[in-house]
């Protein structure tokens, strides 16, 4: 395959917050038009790479290609043009509480269009279409069920039509079935629309679910990255422990209690 087929490509992205590095050397490719799951444990750093990846935090000069150009190198007007080919959803994915469903997806198409409100209206109400809430265009977000509430989260993210969709953590918060209701969506918008789709989450049976390839990161650094066969094939022990998560003490709730019986006690340095 040629270059061209990735469109995303990471050359080695360092991130610090103040002094503290917390993304090293971090290298994969994205290709087109597939899902490309980013998964590892809360606090590894999968957000912080999601905000470098949507121009949020500023990047070093060739450290991350988007579509051939280095996106460190990006001014204003260019980095204006890029954030208006992606979408994202947040992990928190708020809406906006005192505006209803249709006026929501049409913040974006207000600020970035300048089309008439009756136009506006009908894209919006297109868009929530996309995530099966068109009837509901009129709720308001206080009236909607957790994965609704997502859906719509979602159908903003898509109001520009974006060529690039960013999903942090879709499955959190939600039930099962309805995280398991969202992970279909994200496959249908990659078959019928081709969007080219990066999720992050920590759930495993998710992240399998949909991912094209997937991505596994430990303590800021890349553990493997291949198809979904192929990392869970891996012999690699920490992608082996991330896969079964095993008793790695970072990855417990409560190792002191969780571990132990009711009365017993476990002193630090001992056992
Ligand atoms: N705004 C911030 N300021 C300082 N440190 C941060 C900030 N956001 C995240 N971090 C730190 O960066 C590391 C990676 O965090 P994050 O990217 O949020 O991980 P994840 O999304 O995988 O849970 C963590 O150690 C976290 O404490
Ligand atoms: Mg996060």
């Amino acid at each position: 395959m040629s270059a061209e087929s990735h469109l995303i490509d990471m050359q080695g992205l360092n991130s610090h917050y103040g002094g503290r590095q917390v993304l090293f050397d971090i290298r994969f490719t994205i290709p087109r038009r597939q899902v490309t799951v980013i998964m590892g444990v809360s606090g590894c750093g999968k957000t912080t790479l999601l905000r470098h990846l949507i121009g949020l935090k500023a990047t070093q000069p060739g450290q991350v290609m988007i579509d051939g150009e280095d996106l460190g190198g990006f001014d204003e007007a260019k980095l204006r043009a890029y954030r208006l080919k992606t979408g994202v959803l947040f992990q928190g994915g708020a809406l906006f509480n005192s505006l209803s469903l249709w006026e929501n997806i049409a913040v974006p198409l207000k600020v970035h269009t300048r089309l008439p409100e009756k136009i506006i209206r009908i894209m919006a109400v297109i868009k929530l279409g996309l995530v099966g809430l068109s009837e509901f265009c009129d709720y308001m977000p206080s009236q909607l069920s957790g994965g609704m509430r997502k859906r719509a989260g979602l159908a903003r993210a898509l109001a520009m039509d974006p060529e690039i969709l960013f999903v942090d953590e879709p499955s959190s918060g939600l039930d099962p079935i309805t995280a398991a209701g969202l992970d279909q969506l994200i496959l249908d918008l990659r078959e019928t629309l081709g969007m080219t789709i990066i999720v992050v989450t920590h759930e495993l049976e998710s992240a399998f679910h949909i991912a094209d390839q997937l991505i596994v990161m430990d303590q800021g650094r890349v553990l493997a990255a291949g198809g979904p066969e192929e990392i869970q094939a891996s012999g690699d022990k920490r992608v082996r422990q991330f896969l079964n998560r095993q008793a790695d003490p970072r990855w417990t709730e409560n190792p002191a209690t969780s571990s132990c019986l009711p009365g017993e006690r476990v002193e630090e340095g001992k056992g």
